[in-house]
């Protein structure tokens, strides 16, 4: 069995962070999505995997490699074009050949990896399976409609009245007749070909198409906030490690993760959190599902449910930062000098909420 990771597309809902970056390669408490991924797939026994990349191609093989980190071999996938999901299958047909194949989207955390459902599609004569998860908002995602022994009948793209409560989560398990099912649909009203519509046709075709109800949490990271919320859930299910430095003036409770080479002077942190590499908490309080990453600084502030990203400085701020996303190499702080006044440098798409 082969693993394919969707990690092109262009991220525009979380301009401005994905602009010069890929969406994929945000840490989530200080792992990028992108590792996570690769993680679950080979702890699901998988070691050939396809990297589908668009724009950001470079610096996702930068970061990523061959995949010897992982002892996974990794192999790239040009879509020139983020055309659908199910263009994605189609660009990686040669990489594919006719295994079967675990798709996974690049930018998706899922609680508990996927070792079972694997594991479960392994054993199956199925042609497909899709992981699907209860929402409480149906009409938001993508939903299955079961017959009454639990296979897939239709599938409905944000449904005004739902079938069901199952929604469809970034994760499918084909065979080879799925290059069949995207050789014939066509692309939708949005331009794109969709793995939806690959699936109907299975289902339309007789093919086998069974659901795996995953129990965990499962969250999309798309937007801002959806990040922030899965940065608490790992955070949550972390297991705290101390390697750095807490002087004797600092409260750091036990649900707190330092990294190497971390510093903690004079300052409170609340878990569940985690603070990187050379990152230095300086007369600050940190308070719970906040994330700071590598070679950060954080003087004289108050931050809480949040992500850093590298290289960051943030000094000297009145107010609590809370909910908040914050790039890299972002200068945040209070300006010593006359006139009292907002002096910002904002890209794009930037968000601001000023007291
Ligand atoms: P989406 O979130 O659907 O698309 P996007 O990344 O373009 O984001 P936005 O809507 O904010 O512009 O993509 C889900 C995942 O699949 C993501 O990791 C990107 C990847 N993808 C591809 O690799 N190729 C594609 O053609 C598409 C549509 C997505």
């Amino acid at each position: 069995m082969k693993g394919l990771i969707l990690s092109g597309g262009k991220g525009t809902r979380l301009y401005p962070l994905t602009y010069t970056s890929a969406k994929q390669l945000i840490p989530v408490a200080n792992k990028p999505i992108l590792f996570r991924v690769i993680e679950a797939i080979r702890d699901a026994g998988i070691e050939d995997i396809g990297i589908v990349v668009g724009d950001t191609a470079e610096e996702i093989k930068t970061a990523v490699g061959r995949g010897g980190r992982w002892d996974v071999d990794v192999t790239y996938i040009h879509q020139d074009n983020p055309l659908g999901l199910a263009h994605a299958v189609k660009v990686s047909r040669d990489f594919l050949e006719d295994e079967p194949f675990v798709m996974f989207l690049g930018d998706n955390v899922i609680q508990g990896g996927i070792g079972d459902l694997v594991e479960q599609f392994r054993r199956s004569e199925w042609n497909s399976q899709i992981v699907l998860t209860r929402v409480e908002h149906p009409e938001r995602y993508g939903v299955a409609e079961l017959n009454g022994e639990g296979r897939v009948v239709h599938l409905v793209e944000k449904p005004s009245e739902p079938p069901s409560d199952l929604a469809l989560v970034g994760i499918y398990m084909f065979d080879r007749y799925v290059h069949q099912a995207v050789d014939s649909i066509t692309p939708s009203w949005r331009g794109e070909l969709e793995i939806t519509d690959a699936i109907q046709w299975l289902v339309e075709n007789d093919f086998q198409v069974y659901p795996y109800v995953h129990r965990g949490w499962w969250i999309d990271t798309g937007e801002p906030n959806e990040l922030l919320t899965a940065n608490g859930l790992v955070l949550d299910d972390l297991t705290p490690r101390i390697e750095g430095y807490v002087d004797r003036d600092s409260e750091v409770d036990g649900r707190v993760t330092l990294e190497k080479g971390a510093e903690i002077i004079n300052s409170v942190v609340r878990g569940p959190s985690i603070i990187g590499e050379r990152t230095r908490i300086v007369n600050s309080y940190v308070g719970p599902f906040t994330a700071i990453y590598h070679d950060v600084e954080i003087e004289g502030s108050e931050i809480e449910r949040a992500i850093v990203l590298e290289d960051s400085v943030i000094r000297d701020i009145p107010a609590r930062i809370q909910d908040s996303l914050i790039g890299r190499s972002v200068h945040l702080v209070r300006s010593p000098m006359k006139p009292k006044a907002y002096k910002l440098t904002l890209g794009d798409h930037s968000q601001v909420g000023i007291l």
